[in-house]
């Protein structure tokens, strides 16, 4: 195919920078919105008296032709064309003749394809944000199921206090919700057309970008006509939106292999997410949780390297910025690729109950209640915590739990204490009596589920 632009070349590009310079492995799946984008165009061109009724008809007719034949699979994209604009005008010239000719009237391939781009990526946030929500509601429901499963809360990944499955469960999702949020904001943000700034510079001709953008569904267009074809502020917003999610699925998938452990055995995954090794036969290996957990990493390079693309770049358009849809489209991917295993492998993990109770009952995680005990019998918590760290320190020494030792060795330490100290320190009261907003006592579960469903109705 003759390059768009020759007319003022004459000489041949060299292959290997035309390829080099090429976009089209990148940019080909955007084929949708470029077509979807030039019937806007033909139509408002039309609108405004700039070609005639007739051509735009056989544009929008051979556009929709084409775009018929890419998605039956009769027509090819081809590898070798520039990108993606370059292969849509091209063909459809090739189709409809002259009038295809007329498409690129008032518009340049620096605001189409920064038009393509928001197009594509405000689809891609949709597909995101269902993976979000599923993922949301696994969660809420694995957490209703162990709103009562007690286990070990960790800081520093030492036993601490008592929480639930359920609460610590409940905790990503109030995380995840925000990512959804964080999705959401940055694609109301980016909702806005940039169709018709043209190279950078505006037209002559008397555009309507308002229609155009209207009949693609934007809530306004750029205010900036240099704005408009050299930012992607846009792609960098859902570049960190998507890191953040990795941020997240990485600490719980790393959960989830703590969990899965012998150590742990708190949890034990399905067989259809979890692998076998080669040559050790008892191994099931939490693979999908470790890969989530590399991939983490990938999507941040997307973020800096989007990041580094724009720093220093004058305006307008750049060729650096052809970079942009690379790393916004594996970071997409990537996230999209992780939810999609993540949330059923959370939904088919089978909870182990009782090996998280036998970890609540070791380490002393009712430390805290039994200091608490003697500040309700009226001894300042400081005087309270330092006595029940040395009933803690008696015994380790002993091999003991604090639901061990006698009550004379209680009230050998102090007066204060009484029989109902064995309730105060008793596990599951410890968890019922956390009702603090937010807590995870069952019914605090509770609310905190019903506040995530009602979020994601
Ligand atoms: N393939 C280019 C990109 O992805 C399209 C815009 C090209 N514009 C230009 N003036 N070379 O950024």
């Amino acid at each position: 195919m003759p390059k768009l632009w020759s007319g003022l070349a004459s000489g041949a590009i060299d292959a290997a920078a035309e390829d080099f310079n090429r976009s089209i492995r990148v940019d080909s799946r955007m084929y949708r919105q470029d077509i979807l984008g030039s019937i806007a165009h033909a139509k408002m061109l039309a609108a405004q008296n700039i070609i005639t009724p007739e051509d735009a008809e056989a544009i929008v007719n051979g556009l929709n032709g084409i775009l018929s034949d890419i998605d039956g699979g009769r027509l090819t994209i081809d590898p070798e064309a520039e990108d993606i604009h370059t292969f849509v005008e091209q063909t459809l010239t090739e189709r409809v003749g002259e009038p295809g000719k007329r498409l690129h009237t008032a518009r340049s391939r620096n605001d189409q394809v920064a038009l393509d781009t928001r197009l594509y990526l405000r689809e891609r946030v949709g597909t995101t944000a269902e993976l979000l929500r599923g993922m949301l509601r696994t969660l809420c429901q694995r957490a209703g199921e162990a709103k009562s499963m007690v286990m070990p809360g960790y800081t520093h990944l030492q036993r601490a206090q008592p929480v639930t499955m359920g609460h610590h469960l409940m905790a990503y999702a109030m995380m995840f919700s925000r990512d959804l949020g964080r999705l959401w904001d940055a694609a109301e943000r980016m909702n806005v057309s940039p169709i018709g700034c043209c190279a950078l510079a505006g037209t002559t001709y008397d555009t309507d970008r308002e229609l155009e953008a209207a009949l693609l569904g934007f809530d306004s267009v750029s205010a900036n006509s240099l704005d408009g074809v050299s930012d992607r502020d846009f792609c960098v917003e859902l570049g960190a939106a998507l890191s953040l999610i990795m941020t997240h699925l990485s600490r719980l998938s790393e959960e989830i292999v703590l969990w899965s452990s012998w150590e742990f055995r708190f949890i034990r995954l399905s067989d259809a997410y979890s692998t076998g090794s080669s040559i050790m036969p008892q191994k099931k290996n939490p693979d999908m949780a470790e890969l989530t957990r590399g991939k983490t990493g990938r999507v941040y390079g997307d973020l800096m390297a989007l990041l580094t693309v724009l720093k220093g770049l004058p305006l307008a358009y750049n060729k650096d910025m052809q970079e942009d849809k690379e790393l916004i489209f594996d970071a997409f991917d990537t996230v999209d690729a992780c939810l999609t295993v993540t949330a059923p492998m959370l939904g088919t993990m089978t909870l182990l109950p009782e090996n998280m109770r036998r970890a609540a009952a070791a380490g002393f995680i009712n430390a805290t209640d039994l200091a608490d005990y003697l500040v309700g019998r009226g001894m300042p918590f400081r005087t309270a915590y330092k006595l029940t760290g040395e009933l803690v320190a008696d015994c380790t020494k002993a091999g003991a739990t604090l639901e061990d030792l006698p009550l004379e060795a209680y009230k050998a330490k102090s007066e204060l204490f009484d029989a109902d100290l064995y309730d105060a320190i008793n596990i599951d009261n410890c968890l019922m009596r956390r009702t603090s907003l937010g807590g995870p006592a069952p019914e605090s579960v509770e609310r905190q589920i019903e506040y995530i469903l009602e979020q994601i109705q």
